[in-house]
């Protein structure tokens, strides 16, 4: 297992670019299911995730080819049916019951389990498959859906917690070869969303509002192969935003799509860092003290769950008191713990976690538990003194192309512990 060993205090600066988005790359690669023909995936980040999800569509019967960032999947023949063992290791393989039930009317794929996260549940997407008339059943930890033909429906998506990305996306999936119209209400508005629909759309699906609460899908009889250029990952961006701050660096993200991210730079501005965008990218800076911000993470455009734990770390290095809340998963709070092995003072009270920053961070040895944790003790540990050595890097390998290359062409002093 590998550890990453930073010393910190180097301020990052230069130009990183960003890779294409985990979390659109995902159900795309997923709803490329939905047709026999070859399809094309551009600008398909490198990550242990996407390739995970390239093996589950290889052992569903499609080729998959990796080449040079493209993904090329070809899905002649397909089986409707994945196990345990597939999707337990990764949460987002759920997104491929939506096209197998679409392109099949039948998909049994295993219940995916909670995470360290929260509890993960699958309720909404089931209740959608349901609306389009499949007969949904549990059993043995197997979800099964079947149905001998789909029929178009008005759905309503909202949960707990707001809509669900992969609800909606395995929504879309299934209702994009139904017979007639899905309205889809309360529908997830994030930017994976519309990249996904986009992608349909050039394989001749007609959906209508995707990144608004009201999807409309009109059934279409088959959909065809199609070339997609994935869009910029809005996460990874956020999270080199954060570290520059952190690190009183100055640093381009290219290809960086401020559109995406209006919340994450809004907070940025008023903690004190200075943000310009253009075009290109995003240029971040930050020169003088930091103020604290308080956050509540909510669905798109609110500010990302996914960067939560990256702002808590950037606010334990802030003077005053900061108050994060988490409205969208009731778990998210593993990094605590761990960034207060590096010195962090941060209580929690249910949902908030209240962080008196400003006392300097030191090295230590800690332990990454999952993605966006481990991302925070990046963080931590690039504006620490001394070294920090974070194990378990295989979490920040899920969502972060090539992390310890990108920061050390930024000027961090990072350095890959593989052992054997
Ligand atoms: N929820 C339900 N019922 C459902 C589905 C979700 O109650 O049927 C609840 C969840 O428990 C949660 C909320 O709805 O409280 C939102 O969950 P959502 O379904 O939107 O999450 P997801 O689609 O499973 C994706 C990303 C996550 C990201 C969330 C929220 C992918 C592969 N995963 O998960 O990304 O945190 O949306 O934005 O797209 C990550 O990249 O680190 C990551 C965890």
């Amino acid at each position: 297992m590998d550890s990453l060993l930073i010393k910190g205090g180097a301020p990052l600066c230069g130009e990183v670019t960003i890779s294409g988005a985990k979390n659109a790359a995902l159900p795309i690669m997923a709803a490329a299911l939905l047709t026999k023909e070859p399809c094309v995936i551009q600008g398909v980040p490198d990550l242990s995730d996407v390739r995970f999800m390239g093996q589950i569509l290889s052992w569903l019967g499609a080729k998959v080819r990796f080449d040079a960032g493209n993904v090329h999947i070809e899905a002649r023949e397909v089986k409707g049916a994945a196990e345990y063992d597939l999707v337990r290791k990764m949460r987002g393989s759920i997104c491929i019951m939506g096209p197998l039930l679409g392109r099949l009317h039948k998909a049994t794929v295993s219940l995916p389990g909670g995470c360290v996260i929260g509890a993960r549940p699958i309720n909404l997407h089931l209740k959608g498959f349901e609306a389009l008339g499949a007969r949904v059943t549990i059993g043995g930890g197997y979800v099964r859906a079947s149905g001998r033909r789909l029929t178009g429906a008005p759905i309503f998506l909202g949960g707990r917690s707001g809509s669900t990305v992969l609800g909606t996306a395995n929504v879309i999936m299934a209702a994009a070869l139904a017979d007639g119209v899905t309205v889809i209400e309360s529908a997830a508005c994030e930017p994976e969303v519309v990249d996904l629909a986009s992608f349909l759309n050039a394989m001749g699906a007609r959906i209508t509002g995707a990144g608004s609460p009201t999807i409309t899908i009109t059934g279409v009889k088959a959909l065809h192969g199609a070339v997609h250029k994935i869009i910029p990952d809005r996460i990874e961006a956020a999270t080199y935003a954060i570290a520059t701050a952190a690190t009183r660096g100055e640093v381009t993200l290219k290809s960086a799509r401020a559109d995406h991210l209006g919340a994450v730079l809004d907070k940025l501005r008023e903690a004190g860092v200075c943000i310009e965008t253009n075009g290109a990218g995003i240029k971040v800076h930050r020169t003088g003290k930091l103020r604290p911000v308080d956050i509540t993470t909510l669905p798109y455009s609110g500010f990302p769950t996914d960067v939560q734990a990256q702002m808590m770390a950037l606010m334990t290095l802030t003077p005053g008191i900061s108050i994060i809340t988490e409205r969208i998963f009731e778990s998210r709070f593993m990094h605590v713990s761990e960034l207060a092995r590096l010195g962090a003072d941060i209580e929690i009270e249910g949902p908030s976690a209240i962080v008196k920053g400003g006392k300097p961070l030191s090295g230590a040895p800690v332990m990454a538990s999952d993605l966006r944790a481990s991302a925070a003790l990046v963080v931590a540990g690039l504006a620490a003194r001394g070294t920090t050595t974070i194990s378990r890097v295989y979490h920040v390998d899920r969502g972060y192309e090539d992390i310890d290359g990108k920061l050390r062409k930024l000027g961090a002093r990072v350095e890959r512990i593989t052992e054997s």
